[in-house]
Parts: structure tokens; C-alpha cells; sequence
């Protein structure tokens, strides 16, 4: 019988699973992803998943309920934090007390860096971190992962551009780290002031092919077989005018499509403003609508896993 690495355990950062881990989680989403209803319904019957968001959320939120009602359990939560006691002024690990016990895992969004971690040492059951600052989601990075192997086939070899607030937008930090997995080239492009955060990715050149760009050359563009599209993140910036500087500079549209692979996968963690034109929509380019979707798979494979031991 094989051991269920994921029992019991927290997912504050990818850094955490290597690529065995990561590679188990894809084919056990696949497995379940062909279970009956029935069949599904028995993984997480009797469970129950409690959340914190202290910022909006419509996709990460959305997908972990849809993900532990179909896997049979139920979910809890505080997503306004105005309509909690967060808002009398009660701290975050009495909030995160308080929910360990009530729930069998826990899922926090916060604005802070280290917020997944902190909370993750006060609760006894797991915390899943659904963001925590400009820091990372590591469950965002393992959709996105299982998002390129189910369309690729396959990820190393692949030559990746990831577009756009590289400074601030979270999920990008967790997809480089999951990518460090693989043999990857990476194309980083971004305006200067919102290339990636070199602390945060120091040590990650031994591993990994990254090149930046403030403009992205169509020679590169047309080599290609990932887009991965991010949204300038206004509410992090210091200086609301440093962000209307830059708003709008990336627009992938059909232009784009015209000088690219023919086969090139556009991703997004989505919300997107107007960094993707709606006109590629309907193209079997645009992946992120897929991506979404197995974004709740994904979800459902994780808690799963993680709320029981015997399940391998
Ligand atoms: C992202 C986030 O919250 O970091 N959203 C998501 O979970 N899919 C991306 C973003 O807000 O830009």
C-alpha cells in the first residue's frame, strides 16, 4: 500500500512537496475526477472545511466548497471579515483557534507574508494557505501545474512566458517554485518596476532557466508553450500613482495569438482586467477557463488526501 504523504499535513508553500508529492496529487485528482457521484461522495463524508478570507476571493473560495461537497462534507466560514467578530477587533489566532474547533481543515487568505505559516502553527488540524500576502498560494501553483500537464501532456521541456505584475501577484511566486520541480525554460516579462522579487527567488537559478524582459521579443513569443497572463495588483502597491503608471501595459489579444505557436496555452489565475482580450475567449488557446475548473478538482483531491489516512 502506498503512503499518503498528504494526511494530516498543512500546505503553506509549495516548497514544501517535491515532485513525486506534486505527480501523486495530479493522478489521484485524475482518478477521482472519474469517480461516480457515489463514489466521490464517500472520500470527505463527515468533514468539515473551515475558512477564513480576510480578502475577496470568488474562485479560490468557490472551488474549495464545491470541492468538499462533492467529495461529501460540508464547509464553514467567515468571508466578509465585516460580518465576524474581526471586525470588534478579534485577533487573527483567536480567529484561527476558534475554527480549529470546528472544522477538520482550515483554509486562510490574508493579506499578510507568513500569515499560512502563523496560523498553521496555532491550529491543530491543517491549514491550507489560500494566500497569504505577496508571498505565495501554493494551491493556485498545484491547479496551474496539473492545468499544463493535462494540456501539455507533459511539463518538462517546456518553455513558459509568465506576464505581468511579477512583484506583487502571489501565485507567480508559487508557480515558479512548483516549475523548480522540472526542466523548465522560464521567460519572465514585466514593466522594470514590477520584475520579480530576486530575494524571494534566490537559489532558484541553479534550478531553473529564467530570462526577464520588459517587452516580450516576437523571436521568444513565437517559441512559446505557455502564456501565463497575471493582473497588476492595485491594492498592493504603496503608491496608487506608481500603479496607474503601469496599468493596461500587456494586452494579450488575437494579435498575440497570430505570432505565437499555434498550440500555446494562455493561462490565468483570473480575476483578469484587460491584460486578456475577451475576443480569445472562445479559441482552444485560452486555458484558463479549464484551468478554473480544475482548480476544484484539484481541491477536492487535496482535502481528500488530506482528511484521510487510509485512502492509498
Ligand atoms: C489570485 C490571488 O488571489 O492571488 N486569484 C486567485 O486565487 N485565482 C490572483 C489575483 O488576485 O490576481
Amino acid at each position: 500500500m502506498t503512503t499518503n504523504h498528504y494526511y494530516d499535513r498543512d500546505v503553506v508553500s509549495i516548497r514544501d512537496f517535491t515532485r513525486d508529492e506534486l505527480e501523486f496529487l495530479f493522478n489521484f485528482t485524475d482518478k477521482i475526477s472519474n469517480f461516480s457521484r457515489t463514489e466521490r461522495s464517500e472520500l470527505g463524508k463527515g468533514r468539515t472545511l473551515g475558512s477564513i478570507y480576510y480578502e475577496p476571493s470568488t474562485r479560490t473560495r468557490m472551488s474549495f466548497e464545491a470541492a468538499i461537497s462533492s467529495i461529501g462534507g460540508s464547509s464553514i466560514g467567515i468571508t466578509d471579515p465585516k460580518s465576524s467578530s474581526i471586525e470588534k477587533g478579534e485577533s487573527l489566532s483567536d480567529t484561527v483557534r476558534i475554527m480549529d474547533l470546528y472544522s477538520d481543515v482550515l483554509v486562510l487568505r490574508h493579506p499578510l507574508d507568513g500569515s499560512g505559516r502563523f496560523a498553521s502553527e496555532l491550529s491543530t488540524n491543517p491549514v491550507i494557505n489560500a494566500g497569504s500576502g505577496s508571498e505565495e498560494h501554493p494551491t493556485q501553483a498545484m491547479l496551474d501545474l496539473y492545468t499544463i500537464y493535462k494540456e501539455k501532456g507533459k511539463i518538462d521541456g517546456l518553455r513558459i512566458g509568465i506576464i505581468g505584475d511579477l512583484k506583487y501577484g502571489r501565485t507567480i511566486y508559487s508557480l515558479v517554485y512548483g516549475l523548480a520541480n522540472y526542466n523548465v525554460d522560464i521567460r519572465l516579462i514585466s514593466p522594470p518596476t514590477l520584475s520579480i522579487r530576486k530575494e524571494s527567488i534566490y537559489g532558484m537559478e541553479r534550478k531553473l532557466k529564467i530570462h526577464e524582459y520588459s517587452e516580450l521579443p516576437e523571436d521568444i513569443l513565437s517559441t512559446l508553450d505557455v502564456i501565463y497572463v497575471t493582473r497588476i495588483q492595485r491594492e498592493r502597491f504603496p503608491d496608487i500613482q506608481e500603479y496607474e503608471k503601469v496599468k493596461g501595459t500587456y494586452t494579450i489579444d488575437q494579435t498575440t495569438l497570430d505570432k505565437s505557436k499555434t498550440d500555446v496555452s494562455i493561462m490565468h489565475p483570473l480575476p483578469r482586467l484587460d491584460e486578456i482580450s475577451h475576443s480569445i475567449d472562445s479559441t482552444n488557446n485560452a486555458t484558463y477557463f479549464r484551468q478554473a475548473a480544475n482548480g476544484k478538482e484539484i481541491r477536492a483531491a487535496l482535502l481528500a488526501l488530506i482528511t484521510n489516512e487510509d485512502l492509498v
